[in-house]
């Protein structure tokens, strides 16, 4: 019964939508026409002075109670299909900024810092905390059991990489909800698994995809279109639909990259994105921020940076593939001096991390070295003109 008035609120909410004609769903909507997606995608950048705008204090006044609803609903919301305006007490002027801001899923509030989504949507800072605690409450976000977690973790989507000796490497593929970082010196091979993998995610589930579209950040202009062609045709798919599949943005510099990933959260929602790829990840961020008084700035930002990237794929189930570089530290005597750059931030920051080297002739040797489950292990593949291969096959 309960369940019942949660629910048909929330279908209320999509009709309305549909018969409005909720400006998310026009603009993105279930297009699949490059020149749409780049006009949607350069209006999604426009980021209109976000977090710039003053709270009015009307919403301040917001009363935000979710506890009716829980109870109503007998403690099991239905929230994958509940959007902001479901919220009770959140109004249409409250709704409409997180919704222009792309904040429309309630799992991607529960998970954001209040201040972030103050910051980035214009509502007010009380108001935020009240949202953000209502989205947690309505998703449950306490606490939970071992059994329940092992269960979700079991149904974790994951994308094949086209060699079985990497996927076994990493546990059957690129894990969602989870960042893979590849570091490795110049022509490892970061950029063309990167590639792989965007033409991978495409592939049916049953085929070891996710059936979904790459959204590819590129930071140091090496994305080859040509060379997803290339990987797409020796797939045997439709070649102009999987580079369709594959949404591009160009990163200028640090700022417009972390502005890349705040505008990414639209395109994730409404494009099937199940992959966003970040290459790299922190060359920007090294050419901007050098000498040991910008370490600090830098090294938070990154932080920040990679914060972005974890509560996408936590809140949509996506993958992510950073790419980084490796730099020698002229401080150490005995081992290994060159260390992937980026310090302890990128390490912590993300879930698997994925030392590639060259091996002999066109091989290269990938390691796992810091991945939570999994065992350290090595892998050889080969990089040819069909793509990443087992390196015996
Ligand atoms: P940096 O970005 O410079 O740090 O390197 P990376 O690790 O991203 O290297 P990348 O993934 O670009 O790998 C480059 C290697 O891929 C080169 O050694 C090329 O030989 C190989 N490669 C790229 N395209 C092709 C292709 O079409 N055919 C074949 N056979 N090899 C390719
Ligand atoms: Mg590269």
């Amino acid at each position: 019964m309960a369940k019942k008035s949660v629910k048909s609120k929330n279908s209320g909410a999509k009709a309305e939508a549909e018969q409005v004609g909720d400006p998310e769903e026009a603009k993105f909507g279930e297009t699949t026409d490059s020149e749409e997606i780049d006009k949607a995608f350069e209006e999604a950048m426009k980021g209109e002075a976000m977090g710039d705008e003053v709270a009015e204090n009307e919403e301040d006044d917001v009363d935000i109670d979710v506890t009716a609803t829980i109870e109503a609903s007998g403690g099991h919301v239905d929230v994958d299909g509940l959007t902001v305006k479901d919220i009770p007490g959140v109004g249409p002027s409250v709704a409409k900024k997180l919704i222009d801001s792309g904040f429309k899923n309630i799992r991607a509030i529960a998970t954001l810092p209040p201040r972030t989504l103050m910051q980035e949507s214009g509502i007010g800072d009380k108001t935020a905390e009240k949202i953000v605690k209502a989205a947690q409450e309505l998703c449950k976000m306490e606490f939970t059991t071992a059994d329940v977690v092992f269960e979700k973790r079991k149904n974790l989507g994951r994308i094949v990489m086209s060699s079985n000796a990497l996927n076994e490497m990493l546990g059957g593929g690129v894990e969602t909800g989870a960042i893979t970082e590849l570091v490795g010196e110049f022509r490892t091979g970061k950029t063309q698994i990167a590639h792989q993998c965007c033409i991978n995610v495409q592939l049916p589930v049953d085929q070891g995809g996710l059936g979904g579209r790459a959204l590819y950040v590129d930071s140091e202009g090496t994305f080859r279109p040509e060379r997803l062609a290339k990987m797409a045709m020796a797939k045997g798919m439709d070649v102009k639909e999987a580079l369709k599949n594959v949404i591009y943005a160009r990163a200028y510099n640090s700022e417009h990259q972390i502005n890349i990933m705040r505008q990414a959260r639209k395109i994730i929602e409404t494009q099937n994105v199940k992959l966003v790829v970040i290459d790299s990840l922190i060359s920007h961020f090294r050419g901007e921020y050098f000498g040991l008084g910008s370490l600090g700035p830098r090294q938070q930002l990154l932080n920040m940076h990679l914060h972005q990237i974890m509560q996408l794929c936590d809140t949509y189930m996506i993958a992510a593939i950073v790419t980084n570089q490796v730099q020698a530290k002229p401080d150490v005597f005995f081992g290994n001096p060159i260390v992937p750059a980026g310090g302890n931030i990128i390490a912590h920051g993300s879930t698997y991390r994925v030392y590639l080297r060259k091996g002999k002739g066109d091989t290269r040797v990938a390691k796992v070295i810091d991945a939570p489950g999994l065992p350290e292990s090595e892998a050889v593949f080969k990089i040819t003109d069909k793509g990443i291969e087992d390196a015996e096959t």
